[in-house]
């Protein structure tokens, strides 16, 4: 339970509540004030010259605002979005059939976008840069290729990590935007609004407490929020406040830091298998059984802005704050490692 509840990624029951609490205007997207700006400045250029915005590359951790972020920019331009994503475009005659469909400056948002497969990714390199592509007209033998124009329009790339793109696909947008970690502050401002919206009574030192648990991303801050509204109405008042978000937090198994159980298992494993590290990445997720992927994307960024896990040149090593933060005993060795 608690490993769903503190994965960045998408529920499946989500969408409604995903539905109500998305911002939809820039003045709603709350912090990532350098992107906004950037965004901002972007958009209004765009606008002044009638023309379609740039390319743009989005990329972060799940549930930092991505899909929100491309969808706040089709809003703004006052343009319709085409969202797909990059497994399901199997075919280079769907990408085909997406592209002819675009009207003028239109955004196409493509989440996932390191997963088209090459094929179709070749495809779209000229469409992004001559708005044309090569339809096939017929079969077999009389079959002819015809160049066909397409509307001007922005393709809004989503991904985890920039290192998955290949070089020639990454180079063909205008405009990359790095979305990273909001800070606690900026996670309560969401939480208030959310809040808000669903129209729970939550105090300042509930909020804070909430916040500090959700490790700086907005998809989590809303989950917890509604998981504890559903503990607040059973056990208190409805009103969630220190003490109640507390005990709900406790009883969903997320710790005061906002670790949940996979990454407690993780620095456990480190420590109890591996001697703290250093080792690989390949030979933790092996370990707790978890792809190696969702590790490096979700789980290690966090850990290691915590503060509890290092990245060195041999692989993986936890810090002495995990040791302390787990109420483990620092062995021999790793004091040594530490210079202490
Ligand atoms: N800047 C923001 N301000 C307010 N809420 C946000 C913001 N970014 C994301 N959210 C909330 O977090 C949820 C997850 O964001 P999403 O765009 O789906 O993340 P991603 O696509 O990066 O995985 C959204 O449904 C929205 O409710
Ligand atoms: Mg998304």
């Amino acid at each position: 339970m608690a490993e769903r509840l503190l994965s960045p990624k998408d529920g499946e029951d989500e969408s409604l509540l995903d539905i109500n609490l998305r911002p939809d205007r820039l003045k709603d997207y709350l912090g990532q004030v350098k992107v906004k700006e950037k965004v901002g400045i972007f958009i209004e250029a765009a606008r002044r010259r009638g023309e379609a915005l740039d390319h743009v590359l989005l990329y972060g951790p799940p549930g930092l605002g991505k899909t929100t972020l491309a969808h706040v920019v089709s809003n703004e331009l006052r343009v319709r979005i085409h969202a797909t994503s990059g497994p399901v475009i199997e075919r280079v005659g769907d990408l085909a059939s997406i592209l002819t469909n675009l009207e003028d400056r239109d955004v196409l948002f493509i989440d996932e976008i390191h997963r088209l497969n090459r094929i179709v990714e070749e495809y779209l390199y000229s469409a992004m840069e001559d708005y044309k592509i090569d339809i096939m007209i017929g079969d077999g033998p009389t079959a002819k290729s015809m160049k066909v124009s397409l509307n001007r329009f922005t393709l809004i790339g989503a991904t985890t990590r920039t290192g998955l793109l290949t070089s020639p696909l990454r180079s063909r947008f205008g405009v990359d935007l790095r979305l990273d970690y909001y800070t606690s502050g900026e996670i309560e401002e969401i939480l208030k609004r959310s809040a808000g919206i669903l129209g729970v009574e939550i105090t300042p030192d509930g909020v804070v407490e909430l916040a500090c648990r959700a490790r700086g991303t907005p998809r989590i801050a809303n989950r917890l929020l509604k998981r504890v509204r559903d503990f607040a109405e059973v056990r208190a008042d409805g009103v969630i406040d220190t003490g109640v978000a507390a005990s709900a937090l406790e009883m969903l198994e997320v710790d005061p830091l906002g670790l949940d159980n996979l990454d407690r298992a993780i620095l456990e494993t480190i420590i109890g298998k591996f001697g703290g590290g250093p080792v690989g990445i390949d030979s933790i997720a092996a370990a707790v059984s978890e792809d190696r992927d969702t590790i490096e994307d979700v789980y290690e960024p966090f850990l290691i802005r915590q503060g509890l896990l290092a990245k060195t040149p041999r692989g993986r090593v936890v810090t002495q704050l995990a040791y302390s933060h787990l109420n483990m005993p620092v062995p021999r060795v790793q004091k040594g490692l530490f210079g202490d």
